[in-house]
């Protein structure tokens, strides 16, 4: 019998096949294997009562039928399997099985290869961190970073072809304010640096009070813009200057969080390429004129219908002329399907852009099947808000936008200021390092940790925390594994001394076993809906087993079956730590 990776999957697969040589199921038959209770199994498929009630059948009897259908394939020794209650199958995974389980999946590589079958090379567009350029970056921009990153590390992992297209904001109505700013204050923006973006900053914002407070102003920005749009060469080296110059505040930024990017194609790149898009969707009849804009309705989704009260069209050309966001968005799922080939495509950003996301997916299937186009699968990853203390989206004390480099230079520090006093003997480099770890691991996974779609309250405290689901506590987990080997003489990556292991038999080491041999439907459950708090809450759970198998069985023991098989305990559960934590972002720690 094979030793699967994905247990769950594999139990799944043979089922379906079972029932198809079966006269009395189908294959439409879904066995919905759940993990299950642990003290009576380790799996039970559910699927058979449903079916058998359509059927108007005696489930218990179709699940036994099932079972004997799926016995001879099943070595009993690895893999024990019941038909329990009114008619579930039970899977019971033997100590014997979890052994070979470990066994089989021992390195990094072994568990990277297996897990890239679920994806086969399928290629991904993610659509990541996005800002809009000419600002420098808040604490705004750090969920797009910190959850793209991680996406796109756990999609990479599985086997998905990733291309990291960074869709900035580059061109629109920011732009004319900007320029009439600087222009007004006669600023110069040559052999200006990164550090210029606060100047930008500044400029932009008294360029909007103006435009605010004076009609004549806003109609100058307005030409500012037209001339940009218009091709004036003025304009065009102050805007080339503008995104040179934060598009390096940025890459600062992706440094410091380790965010990794392929191509930055922004919304500028796309600005001849809106003409197809108008020409298409008019000659479909999927958009149409109103009030001089080109617009899209969904008559079948209320909100976005002729009929709705405000209405609320995809508005895809302005009454002006001029493309917008949604123009944009257009060209850019086409050139990825035709450029990059996309077979799936993942926009993350803030929940207020769920009404654009679905009206974009939604104008996009109706005009690639009207033209024959291949559509790629089209997901939007969105989150919720960073919070302050007082519940509402955090500001600075003057109430401007936390910058992100003030905030990520001040956790390196006070996890510097943690790490000296738990280990003060730490040469002051490595102390430095650790810091960093911790200090940018701590704010990676404060927010991972929680569903991306809720909001969160940003702590301090909470999130440097050494006890609770935190990155110190990860980190931590992981440095005392590699004490632990350090102490026992054996390095991570020695193959030798894993032989003559016996199989688990404290209750401690089987239920670590059985967290390890999890982790493949960690990831699944993970990747169903693109959630990474799931992969957090099973890392924390994992460190969690691993401490009370530790704290009761003796590793270094003189039994040297015993003694073997407790080491691969210790090994495999760093090295799952260890790829878990380094797809949410986080770099583990020899010590700490
Ligand atoms: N620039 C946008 C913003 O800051 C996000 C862009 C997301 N990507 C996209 N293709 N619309 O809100």
């Amino acid at each position: 019998m094979d030793i699967w990776f994905h247990i769950a999957r594999a139990l799944d697969g043979a089922l379906r096949q079972c029932a198809q040589t079966l006269p009395q199921f189908g294959a439409g038959f879904d066995p919905a294997i759940k993990p299950s209770d642990p003290r009576h199994a380790d799996f039970q498929a559910n699927g058979v009562l449903g079916w058998a009630k359509r059927q108007q059948k005696n489930p218990r009897e179709l699940a036994g039928h099932l079972a004997d259908a799926l016995r001879p394939q099943l070595d009993e020794a690895l893999v024990g399997l019941e038909v329990a209650g009114p008619g579930f199958l039970n899977f019971k995974l033997s100590a014997l099985f979890l052994l070979r389980w470990l066994e089989a999946y021992r390195s990094h590589a072994d568990f990277s290869q297996a897990a890239a079958s679920l994806f086969k090379g399928e290629k991904i567009v993610i659509d990541f961190p996005s800002p809009n350029t000419a600002k420098q970056m808040h604490v705004g921009h750090l969920r797009p970073m910190i959850i793209g990153e991680a996406i796109q590390r756990l999609l990479g992992f599985c086997g998905a072809d990733m291309l990291r297209d960074n869709h900035i904001g580059d061109w629109g109505t920011n732009y004319g304010i900007l320029i009439l700013g600087i222009k007004r204050a006669g600023y110069s923006l040559d052999g200006k640096g990164p550090e210029a973006i606060e100047d930008l900053e500044r400029l932009y914002k008294e360029g909007s009070a103006l435009v605010k407070s004076d009609p004549a102003q806003a109609d100058a920005a307005r030409h500012e813009l037209v001339k940009l749009q218009q091709g004036d060469p003025e304009n065009t080296v102050l805007w080339k200057k503008i995104n040179a110059l934060s598009m390096q505040a940025c890459d600062e930024i992706y440094k410091l969080l380790n965010v990794t990017i392929d191509v930055t194609l922004g919304e500028s790149f796309y600005r001849d390429k809106v003409t197809r898009v108008y020409q298409e969707l008019t000659e479909t009849n999927i958009a149409e004129e109103n009030q001089g804009a080109l617009v899209v309705w969904h008559d079948e989704v209320p909100r976005f219908s002729r009929d709705a009260a405000p209405s609320q069209p995809f508005i895809i050309r302005k009454a002006d002329g001029a493309s917008n966001y949604g123009s944009t968005d257009l060209a850019t799922v086409l050139y990825r399907r035709e450029h990059f080939n996309a077979q799936q495509i993942v926009y993350v950003t803030d929940g207020r852009q769920q009404d654009h996301f679905q009206q974009l997916f939604l104008t996009v299937e109706k005009w690639f099947a009207k033209k024959g186009y291949e559509l790629p699968r089209l997901r939007h990853v969105w989150f919720g808000t960073i919070l302050g203390d007082d519940g509402k989206a955090i500001k600075t004390k003057s109430g401007d936008p936390v910058k992100l480099k003030t905030l990520l230079q001040e956790a390196v520090e006070r996890a510097e200021k943690q790490v000296a006093e738990k280990n003060p003997e730490l040469p002051a480099d490595e102390r430095a390092q650790i810091a960093r770890s911790v200090g940018i691991g701590a704010v990676r996974y404060a927010d991972l940790s929680q569903n991306r779609t809720s909001d969160y309250v940003f702590s301090w405290e909470k999130l440097l925390a050494f006890e609770g689901n935190t990155a110190p506590y990860l980190l931590y987990a992981g440095a005392r594994i590699h004490s632990i080997l350090r102490k026992a003489g054996i390095e991570q990556n020695d193959q030798i001394c894993e032989r003559g292991a016996t199989a688990f038999e404290t209750p401690e080491e089987i239920a670590l076993a059985r967290k390890l041999a999890a982790f493949p439907s960690a990831l699944d459950n993970t990747l169903e809906d693109l959630r990474p708090h799931l992969l957090c809450t099973y890392l924390y759970e994992l460190a969690g087993q691993f401490s009370s198998f530790y704290n009761a069985n003796k590793v270094l023991t003189d039994d040297p079956g015993q003694r073997v098989r407790r080491l691969i305990l210790c090994r495999r559960t760093l090295t799952v730590l260890e790829i878990g934590m380094r797809l949410l972002g986080l770099e583990p720690l020899q010590r700490m």
